[in-house]
């Protein structure tokens, strides 16, 4: 059996990051190196600090303070890592392609190319390498047929292992995983791999398979997921104009067993950097298999959640006469989820996008979000230049300053927090109608209309 006694990942993000403070935490034997080619990010990984560290997960500091500078480092020597690497992990970033062919929907595989170059350039002798990537069924093929080809004539065994943890909760996700999936051809290598994850997790959750189920279940796994939610939100349209109630829906089926009842949360649409670019690519390949039904099938997924951000943002227009021009609007929340800072297609920018158009005044509170990260999702767009978007919406560090005279206040993020403000003395200070679109469904209906609230949520 071969024993792993260092290891490199090569990319130091929201997965490569927590991923390998907890294998470090939890092997305390095994030399760990995250390596990056962003300086400043691996700066705050060893920021002495630890609410410096670039993303923000609960409980990440406690497992970071641990295992960081015993056996875990960060670094931008990215082939120094590799040379001295038994195992290296590929955990770099796979965004939607924005150009040349299958651009908007393929996965832009260049940094992976990259990475494989780099590994095959530097290796000096036998390396297993994982992909922890999220990555298109048969990119090992690939990934194999470049290391082969441009090495330096040492052993390369591939495994895939997708990784499943969610943003704001990464820490518990890691520490007691659903399941490990790990795909491979080569069982010595499957084997080193279990090894170190049998470190804390029960044998039987680790789930072994070939290279091409490990990939292809990860695409599955979250296009389900968003499926989920793409139909719940189908059903929070119809609940609007039934006078059913979708959080009544969604408790009524999930309590079939069959159903469950997770992920049945009616909401403004989903977001983070996955579940888009994801399904994208599963339909992408599908469609490159000629396989049309299967792709239209899964694309509805997407469109779906367009639509429910698009009306959401026409909720307001319309509840609001019609016309939010000069009116200022409270954006609660602009994170694509509770307990991260992560804002990547997150469905604020959509909606925010969508009444900027209108010349709405919108000024944005988000307990963890920079104002620069907003500008930067805004700007992105190309919609209006920088300096409308400026001119048009602003940032706070405060919520008071956020809702004191504004005409209406849109919930986009569920921080919990917001559930605690003092809602009758936010309506003392906002313009009348005060005007409340809950695209979170957190508030109590009830009590904000007992306060004299216009009070709006998706699905009731
Ligand atoms: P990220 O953008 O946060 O991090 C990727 C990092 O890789 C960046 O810091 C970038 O600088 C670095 N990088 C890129 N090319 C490099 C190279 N050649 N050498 C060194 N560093 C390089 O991305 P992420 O959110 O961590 O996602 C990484 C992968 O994991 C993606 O495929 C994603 O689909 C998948 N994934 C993400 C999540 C999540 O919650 N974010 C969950 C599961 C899977
Ligand atoms: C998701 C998956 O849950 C992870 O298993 C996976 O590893 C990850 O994608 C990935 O591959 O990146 P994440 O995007 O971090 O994790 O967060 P989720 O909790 O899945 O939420 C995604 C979006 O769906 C959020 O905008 C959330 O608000 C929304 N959502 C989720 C709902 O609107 N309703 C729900 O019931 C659940």
């Amino acid at each position: 059996m071969r024993e792993i006694k260092r290891i490199a990942c090569v990319g130091a993000g929201y997965v490569g990051g927590p991923t390998m403070s907890v294998i470090a935490q939890k092997n305390p034997d095994i030399t760990i190196t995250v390596v990056d080619l962003n300086q400043s990010r691996i700066d705050a990984w060893n920021d002495p600090d630890l609410d410096n560290l670039p993303i923000y997960e609960p409980g990440l500091d406690a497992v970071v303070a641990e295992a960081r500078g015993r056996n875990l480092f960060f670094s931008t020597d990215v082939d120094q890592a590799i040379e001295e690497a038994d195992m290296i992990f590929i955990s770099v970033n796979t965004p939607t392609k924005t150009y040349g062919k299958g651009k908007g929907q393929a996965a832009d595989l260049k940094y992976i190319e990259l990475c494989a170059r780099q590994i095959a350039r530097v290796a000096k002798n036998d390396k297993i390498v994982v992909e922890k990537s999220t990555l298109p069924v048969r990119t090992a093929a690939a990934l194999k047929s470049i290391l082969d080809n441009t090495g330096n004539g040492v052993n390369f065994h591939i495994l895939s292992n997708p990784e499943f943890l969610a943003e704001g909760t990464a820490v518990p996700d890691l520490h007691n995983p659903d399941r490990v999936l790990i795909g491979g051809e080569d069982q010595e290598a499957i084997e080193a791999l279990v090894q170190i994850y049998e470190a804390w997790v029960p044998r039987d959750r680790i789930l072994t398979t070939n290279l091409w189920s490990s990939e292809l279940s990860k695409l599955v796994a979250n296009a389900f997921l968003a499926q989920r939610v793409s139909s719940i939100n189908a059903i929070s349209e119809l609940c609007e104009v039934t006078g059913a109630n979708v959080d009544e829906v969604s408790r009524a089926i999930g309590y079939d067993s069959r159903i469950g009842p997770k992920f049945l949360k009616a909401s403004v649409g989903f977001g983070g950097s996955c579940f888009q670019k994801d399904i994208l690519n599963l339909v992408y390949i599908a469609r490159s298999y000629n396989l049309t039904a299967v792709a239209d099938y899964w694309e509805q997924v997407i469109l779906l959640n367009d639509h429910q951000k698009d009306r959401f943002a026409q909720k307001i227009i319309q509840t609001m006469y019609n016309t939010v021009n000069g009116k200022k609007i409270a954006f609660l929340g602009w994170a694509f989820k509770k307990d991260t800072n992560d804002t990547r297609e997150s469905a604020a920018i959509y909606v925010a996008d969508h009444l900027l158009d209108e010349e709405a005044e919108i000024v944005v509170y988000d307990p963890k979000v920079s104002a620069e990260q907003i500008y930067r999702d805004l700007d992105y767009l190309g919609t209006r230049s920088p300096a409308e978007n400026r001119r048009l919406l602003t940032v706070v560090n405060e919520p008071r300053e956020a809702l004191t005279g504004a005409h209406a206040v849109a919930i986009l993020t569920e921080w919990d927090e917001f559930k605690q403000y003092d809602w009758a003395e936010v309506k003392n200070g906002m313009k009348k109608p005060a005007f409340v679109f809950d695209g979170r469904k957190i508030l109590n209906r009830k009590q904000l209309e007992g306060f004299g609230f216009q009070y709006y949520a998706i699905g009731e």
